[in-house]
């Protein structure tokens, strides 16, 4: 097996027809089951993030798949003008999970299309043009949405290729992060000065009315960081008092991956829209947009695609929804996450190397330090423990990276949500062995 290729653009001559966006490494899965992935020479390995926090179900879930196929026995596509049964099905579901202040569903394909979709919505609702995010926020690479990517200014650093030709103005404001605070303030003395500067983001735009705060509801790309207590109401309170529409990024926190099929019901909040993405379309291309009342005019074609909520795709997402009601997978993901975190803050205390554990149901990240103390990041050994558990262990996990918040020193666990006790013990214990492996190489080099 190589080593992992940094570079986007990869080298083998097996590959290279295809541009990689997102980096390569080289290996070839070629089948799935559950929460398990075989490669081209049948070796086995454990999956701990569902993919790319995708097949939330794990792979090829039996209902999923006889869904898409006996949908695809019937029709494959039908122009999104006409009515398409699959789809209002699938609009009425998601809105019976929603906050109860929702009402319809915007249809797309990827998160960051629907991202742009939010973004109409809010500017039609609210007549405003600008957005706040945060700090290491990401919310997608098309241009508007690296706008409001914390990412898009790291990864431009010192280019003069003029690729902000297309990139709309926006504010970023400081994230919320207890282990890390932007304002270097401690919890509960702090009297949530991340929440409060939000209000003054929006009313020192100089030229121009704020049509929306955009949130994950716990950041991801940027380092697996939760929302401290308070926040969201704060927000969701200075919002609606300044007429700005509060949208909530749930491409990464929803179907259960936080202990409900919305992380919105698990915080207590009621956005006035929230973004659905990566596990919506259980494998299949699909995203959407649920609106709250007042946040749903759009003009004819101004945010649509061809292949949004194409019949066979939608039916595989309503059997999916269905699986998580019949086996109320968000109970399952808050048990199986506190008996990970569990396990996990008990390895805090043999390994000094783990400086932060947190989570939300089946939303965890490990945070690597070289001290404790100093809480120096542990970059380098963050990638080593990644590399182990693939190599030796066969055990995927993910890894956040510099260019989406500060550094690339967070590991993460987000296993499939119906994940069992026995196979979440499996994951842990080829983690831990990762872990040890990467605690023995700082002690050998002190
Ligand atoms: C929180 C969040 N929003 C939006 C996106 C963009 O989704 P997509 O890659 O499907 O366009 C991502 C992708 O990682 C994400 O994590």
């Amino acid at each position: 097996m190589s080593d992992a290729i940094d570079n986007p653009i990869t080298k083998s001559p097996t590959i290279s027809s295809v541009i990689k966006p997102m980096g390569h490494y080289d290996l070839r899965i070629v089948r799935g089951e559950g929460v398990r992935f075989w490669d081209e020479e049948g070796t086995e390995y454990l999956d701990a993030v569902s993919g790319e926090w995708v097949v939330n179900l794990g792979y090829r879930h039996p209902k999923v798949i006889e869904a898409i196929k006996s949908q695809l026995d019937q029709i494959e596509y039908v122009t999104p003008v006409f009515e398409n049964e699959q789809r209002t099905k699938l609009a009425e579901k998601v809105l019976s999970h929603a906050p109860k202040n929702m009402r319809s569903v915007l249809f797309a394909l990827s998160g960051a299309d629907a991202v742009e979709g939010a973004m109409h919505l809010a500017m039609r609702a609210t007549g405003g043009t600008e957005f706040v995010s945060l700090y290491s926020a990401f919310h997608g690479t098309t241009f508007s949405t690296l706008a409001l990517s914390y990412s898009y200014p790291k990864m431009l650093e010192g280019s003069k290729e003029g690729l902000d030709r297309y990139l709309t103005r926006q504010t970023r404001v400081p994230n919320y992060n207890c282990y890390r605070c932007p304002f270097d303030l401690k919890p509960g003395s702090c009297d949530m000065l991340c929440a409060r500067f939000m209000e003054t983001a929006i009313k020192h735009q100089p030229d121009a009315k704020v049509a929306g705060v955009i949130i994950e509801l716990f950041q991801s790309n940027g380092g697996m960081i939760p929302m401290p207590d308070g926040y969201i109401e704060a927000v969701r309170d200075i919002c609606t008092r300044n007429g700005v529409a509060l949208i909530a990024d749930e491409v990464q926190t929803a179907f259960c991956r936080c202990g409900d099929v919305f992380a919105s019901n698990v915080l207590g909040v009621e956005p006035d829209l929230i973004i659905m993405g990566k596990a919506f379309g259980a494998g299949m291309p699909l995203s959407g947009v649920v609106a709250a009342e007042g946040f749903t005019s759009l003009r004819g074609w101004e945010a649509g695609f061809t292949l949004m909520a194409t019949p066979a795709v939608c039916a595989g997402s309503h059997a999916m929804l269905e699986v998580m009601e019949e086996e109320d997978l968000g109970r399952n993901s808050r048990e199986i996450g506190a008996h990970i975190m569990g396990r996990l803050n008990e390895m805090k205390d043999r390994y000094s190397i783990i400086g932060d554990v947190r989570g939300l149901g089946l939303m965890i990240g490990v945070e690597l330090v070289l001290d404790r103390d100093s809480k120096e990041p542990a970059d380098e050994l963050t990638g080593f423990v990644w590399k182990h558990a693939l190599e030796v262990e066969r055990l995927l996990i993910g890894k956040s990276g510099p260019v989406f918040g500060d550094f690339g020193n967070v590991l993460k666990l987000k296993p499939a949500v119906n994940t069992t006790r026995a196979e979440a013990d499996e994951m842990l214990d080829r983690f831990e062995r990762s872990i040890a492996a990467a605690q023995s190489r700082l002690e050998t080099k002190h």
